[in-house]
């Protein structure tokens, strides 16, 4: 093992990427709930994400569609022009977060097999740590399948110390410490990549970002294992247990799932784990573990501080949202429910965007179509005024919706 001094702050401090975003602490906790914790106890200290790796049928198609719907800047880039030989990968940024999206260029890619079997989809969920071999060690202890050791990669921008661990299904989580030996790297994402520029123009009075910062990932995993991947982020990982639902909470009449949450200590990193409950028809967990052959990531959620602006410019842009029935804003339980916020609740009917409130604030909330042609994965666009909550609340509205998409694809 080599011996690494990192000069990570405490874990309150901003990480480098949301410095580069102009974000600030006030804003962090309103925007994703970050919250204070004491590092020196966490025997897998976590700082934030790192980066959220797809594999896709068509990088440079989908870099493109990051770029002019989702106004994400290109950032990074490797293949064949520098030495990478299979792939093509294009790095994106919004705010502090970070997509990867990759395509074989090869036919005998192994991205070819994983994209023939899963589509497109999350195929790493990066994290950064400050320590690597430390966390390598505690996952090895805890029993965690260990993918890479750790080892550093170097180039002229200096280096980066990298391992991997594996979870549900063929997901990984690759830790990466970007402080080594009291130096920060300095390359645009890893070495091997470099810099890179696009030659998209947004439309003139496009916002700067449509949202800047990522809040949780959920996972979608088998019938009956959600506890043993509550266990692993438990014992692994030491993330702590959220708010947990479970079962009638989030039934409909045909479709119905269970779902628990868990949180690394300064819950940048938040992980609700999905699994199928049994009810009258095929639950739309288990029409996501059919197409995507597995257990995978289910849904993104995107933090945004002004939802309505965001989905009114994603909207402009063809992105798809799912519908929410007029009934669910007329309804005057749930208007007695959600109480004041802060907009007419008809800016977000005519918007379809969901509101759910607790004892600690209320969020605003929208889910996208799925993004590729397998019904799998999507976005939520997020809104938190002081809930920390995931919208237990709009589950049932939610899923009924899902339901009548589900449907008229002839999977229920
Ligand atoms: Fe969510």
């Amino acid at each position: 093992m080599t011996d690494t001094t990192t000069t990570s702050a405490s874990p309150l401090d901003l990480t480098d990427a949301e410095r580069e975003a102009d974000l600030d602490l006030e804003q962090l906790k309103q925007l994703v709930g970050l919250v204070e914790y004491d590092e020196s106890t966490d025997p897998f200290p976590v700082t934030g994400w790192d980066a959220i790796v797809f594999v896709v049928g068509n990088a440079t198609q989908t870099a493109h569609y990051y770029q002019s719907a989702w106004g994400m800047e290109l950032v990074g880039y490797t293949g064949p022009e520098n030495g990478t030989r299979d792939h093509k990968a294009f790095v994106l940024k919004s705010g502090s977060i970070r997509f990867v999206v990759k395509g074989a260029v090869t036919p005998d890619s192994p991205l070819i097999a994983h994209h023939a079997a899963h589509g497109d989809g999350v195929v790493d969920i990066s994290l950064e740590v400050p320590d690597v071999d430390k966390c390598v060690e505690q996952a090895r202890r805890a029993g965690a399948t260990v993918l890479q050791e750790p080892e550093d990669l170097t180039d002229e921008h200096g280096t980066v110390r990298v391992a991997a661990i594996a979870t549900y299904g063929e997901t990984r989580h690759s830790l990466v410490q970007r402080v080594v030996d009291g130096r920060t790297y300095e390359g645009p994402y890893l070495p091997g990549y470099v810099a890179a520029s696009s030659s998209f123009v947004k439309r003139d009075g496009a916002p700067k970002r449509l949202f800047q910062a990522l809040d949780h990932i959920v996972g979608n995993v088998e019938l009956g294992r959600m506890d043993e991947w509550v266990a692993f982020y438990n014992k692994v990982m030491g993330f702590v247990n959220m708010a947990e639902f479970i079962g009638d909470d989030i039934a409909t009449d045909y479709s119905a799932l269970m779902s628990k949450v868990v949180a690394n200590g300064n819950h940048r990193v938040k992980f609700p784990l999905n699994e199928p409950a049994v009810a009258k028809k095929k639950s739309q967990i288990d029409e996501y573990l059919e197409f995507y052959s597995g257990p995978g990531a289910q849904h993104l959620a995107l933090a945004t501080n002004d939802i309505l602006r965001t989905v009114d410019e994603l909207r402009k842009e063809g992105v798809e949202f799912l519908d929410t029935p007029d009934a669910y804003y007329d309804d005057p339980e749930m208007r007695a429910r959600i109480g004041e916020v802060r907009v007419p609740i008809e800016e977000l009917k005519s918007r379809k965007i969901l509101v759910d409130r607790d004892e600690d604030g209320y969020l605003l909330q929208i889910f996208t179509k799925p993004l590729g042609d397998r019904p799998t994965v999507f976005f939520e666009i997020i809104e938190r005024h002081g809930s920390l909550g995931f919208g237990k609340g709009n589950f049932k509205a939610l899923f009924e919706s899902i339901e009548r998409e589900q449907d008229k694809r002839g999977n229920l």
